[in-house]
């Protein structure tokens, strides 16, 4: 498997592609890669002639209390997995690369990047959009894709892209989810034994919600009170926030529609989790 380290050399491969009618598909990711980041390699595979995943732990999006530093780095295995599921090469730049010398500019999504995750996490999205704009305009892809896993990070992503007039069309896919449900996340290595059967909490409570509102309920009030209430039963997890919202600005719904995002977010012991379901 290539490994591109420079934009140069990633915008060149994809240009070299491009130039012979090639598409080209780009998977943006932090590694310490799972089945749900290989869902994403494999639509790519599967709609674009070649894909280039990239693994970069971004610096800019973690807080400073955050989990940079511990992180989960798996290069090799990361590698072996996205070779196995349909990237052709991987763009793994140094974070000096990304951000050089001097580096002073940054891209805000305002309004979306303050709402749900970006409410507990500030700065969270300006780090994400900024990387993103950075990936998005060095692989020149014809195709990006994102996890609905991160539903916020999709909308705001969506709106740097329609804003920036980048023109790369976002591709999103399903969340991936252990047999028992729990979203697959790189952060679920964190969780104890106990923890990861009181995580089970957010998936139980994503498919009350999609149930409840299956069967007709449609009041915001009454859909964020039945997932209160269904958090109610383990203590344990501390809900970070629990929203209604449309999944294209992130402003809270009074009535659920076709279309808008269920979004919850909980600490787990240190460990955040997040969970959504878009309502049918
Ligand atoms: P990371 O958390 O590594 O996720 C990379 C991509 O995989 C994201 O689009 C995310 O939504 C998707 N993903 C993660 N878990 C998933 C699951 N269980 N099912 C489906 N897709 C899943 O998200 C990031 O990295 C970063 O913010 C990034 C976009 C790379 C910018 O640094």
């Amino acid at each position: 498997m290539d490994v591109l380290r420079t934009v140069d050399e990633l915008r060149h491969w994809s240009r070299k592609l491009r130039a012979r009618g090639k598409t080209v598909g780009l998977v943006p990711t932090m590694g310490a890669l799972h089945p749900g980041h290989a869902s994403l390699f494999r639509a790519a595979a599967a709609c674009c002639d070649s894909v280039v995943v990239s693994i970069f732990v971004n610096p800019t999006q973690f807080g400073p209390n955050e989990d940079f530093d511990r992180y989960p780095r798996a290069f090799d295995a990361d590698s072996a997995l996205a070779a196995s599921e349909g990237a052709d090469v991987i763009f793994a730049p140094a974070v000096v690369e990304i951000y050089p010398p001097g580096n002073a500019t940054i891209v805000e999504v305002e309004g979306l990047s303050s709402r749900l995750d970006g409410a507990s996490r500030p700065g969270h999205f300006r780090g994400v959009a900024t990387v993103v704009a950075k990936l998005l305009i060095g692989a020149e892809a014809d195709r990006a894709f994102f996890g609905q896993k991160d539903a916020a990070q999709v909308a705001v992503i969506r709106r740097m892209v329609t804003d920036l007039r980048i023109p790369t069309e976002i591709v999103v896919c399903p969340i991936v989810r252990e047999p028992d449900g729990l979203a697959l996340s790189s952060r679920n290595i964190y969780l104890s034994a106990t923890e990861r059967e009181q995580a089970l909490v957010l998936c139980r409570t994503v498919r009350k919600i999609e149930e409840l509102v299956a069967s007709g309920e449609r009041s915001a009030r009454v859909v964020i009170d039945a997932a209160r209430r269904s958090f109610a039963a383990t203590p344990e997890v501390h809900i970070d926030y629990i929203e209604l919202v449309d999944w294209t600005t992130l402003v809270p719904v009074s009535t659920a529609q076709p279309g808008t995002l269920f979004a919850i977010a909980a600490w787990v012991g240190k460990t955040r989790l997040i969970d959504n379901a878009i309502l049918g």
